[in-house]
């Protein structure tokens, strides 16, 4: 049977960083509340950048680390409840824009646990040998989803990407247990608007009325924070039993980003000491489907994984969803940034996506592809 093991991890900030204190000359909070009740004292978030940018960056950053061409690249999963559009997915302008050229691409929408679920998507793929290699992407740009009149919600999250890639081999490692939970009686505690509804001209007085749809996350506070208290030390308990671990096996636990508090409390519920869960909280914020596989990249960078450690993902968020992972981290360290060459062929890659945009409009200008509807009108006509 094939493993399914991370070989390449990349992340990305957007460079503006906005601190507590910026935040409360827009709404009544200060530092001193934001930092007591979530550990955050600042957040990256986009001035220019879109989610697929960044989401390019950390997949871009990830296959460096792989040290693997992205034509051996058979699937593109990107997380986000933040897309630039429902269609085209974001994973599908990810995969142009790496040359992902031999690569199936689709978006997951799993809130926070996003990044979790697609990594078992992914290793489930690998798993029955029908997808080699994957990258597994989490990427969001919060900031354009905040009421930033809401004091209880927009001084929580930050933006961000994080990605992994994910490749098969006979050696036994890599993913060893994942599960995956949902309780959708739970949505209306977290929850965000996809799409603005329209009001539609045919249907008198049916649907939201201009202005009456706001896409910002709406969120009960207490109620999301007892939820996920609750379901982390249960998920990891039951996700260790799955790979035939105890606790004291693992090295790290790298949870969703959402509030030191919450970590605590978890920590204190599993019996374990604070300092086994990973935290960057204090300068991301909570990125949602992004935080995990940043935080992973932060945890690598502070040598807090040695090859063969046993690291668990936990994830908790809107759906409400949660998931955790197993993973044997026996990755090899081969930290190359960038090389040079791969940011050239990435650029060549913008240029001939536009060829290929520009090639599609004059071949239907000039009629080089009827539709098959098309093509039997003519049929018919010439009869
Ligand atoms: O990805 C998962 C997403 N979400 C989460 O993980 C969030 C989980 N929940 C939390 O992290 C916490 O519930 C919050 C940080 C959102 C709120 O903290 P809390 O300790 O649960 O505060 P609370 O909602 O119980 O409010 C306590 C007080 C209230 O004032 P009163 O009614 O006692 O006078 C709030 O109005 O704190 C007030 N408050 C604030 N004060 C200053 C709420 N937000 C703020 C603020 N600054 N930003």
């Amino acid at each position: 049977m094939k493993h399914a093991h991370i070989i390449g991890w990349g992340h990305y900030f957007p460079p503006r960083e906005l601190s507590n204190d910026e935040i409360s000359k827009v709404v009544d909070t200060s530092d001193e509340w934001i930092q007591a009740r979530t550990g955050i004292a600042s957040r990256h978030i986009v001035e220019t950048e879109t989610t697929t940018q960044m989401a390019f960056e950390a997949a871009a950053r990830a296959i460096a680390i792989a040290d693997i061409s992205p034509s051996e690249v058979d699937l593109v999963i990107v997380a986000t409840s933040t897309p630039e559009n429902m269609f085209p997915s974001t994973a599908s302008q990810v995969q142009a824009l790496l040359g992902a050229d031999s690569a199936g691409a689709f978006d997951l929408s799993a809130a926070c646990s996003g990044f979790v679920y697609g990594l078992d998507m992914a290793t489930q793929a690998i798993k029955t040998g029908a997808v080699r290699t994957a990258v597994v992407i989490g990427a969001e740009k919060m900031s354009r989803v905040l009421d930033w009149d809401d004091r209880g919600t927009c001084i929580l999250f930050g933006d961000g990407a994080g990605a992994v890639v994910l490749q098969g081999s006979n050696i036994p490692g890599g993913v060893m247990a994942s599960m995956l939970r949902s309780d959708g009686s739970g949505g209306n505690v977290l929850s965000l608007p996809a799409v603005y509804e329209n009001p539609v001209p045919f249907l008198n007085g049916s649907g939201p009325k201009k202005g009456e749809n706001r896409n910002v996350i709406d969120m009960e506070g207490r109620q999301v924070f007892r939820f996920a208290t609750r379901v982390i030390p249960q998920i990891v308990n039951e996700v260790i039993e799955q790979a035939g671990i105890a606790i004291e096996d693992v090295a790290l636990i790298v949870p969703h980003q959402a509030n030191t508090r919450i970590i605590e409390s978890a920590a204190k519920k599993l019996g374990i000491n604070p300092n086994r869960f990973f935290l960057n909280v204090n300068h991301a914020g909570n990125t949602s489907a992004a935080s995990i596989p940043i935080a992973l990249c932060e945890a690598v960078q502070a040598g807090r994984l040695k090859p063969n450690d046993i690291v668990i993902f936990v994830g908790f968020g809107g759906g409400l969803t949660w998931a955790a992972s197993v993973i044997r981290w026996d990755a090899g360290p081969n930290y190359q940034d960038n090389p040079g060459i791969a940011r050239m062929r990435y650029g060549l890659n913008r240029y001939r996506m536009r060829y290929r945009q520009l090639h599609r409009s004059v071949m239907a200008r000039i009629g080089g592809s009827p539709t098959p509807n098309a093509r039997l009108k003519d049929a018919d006509k010439k009869k």
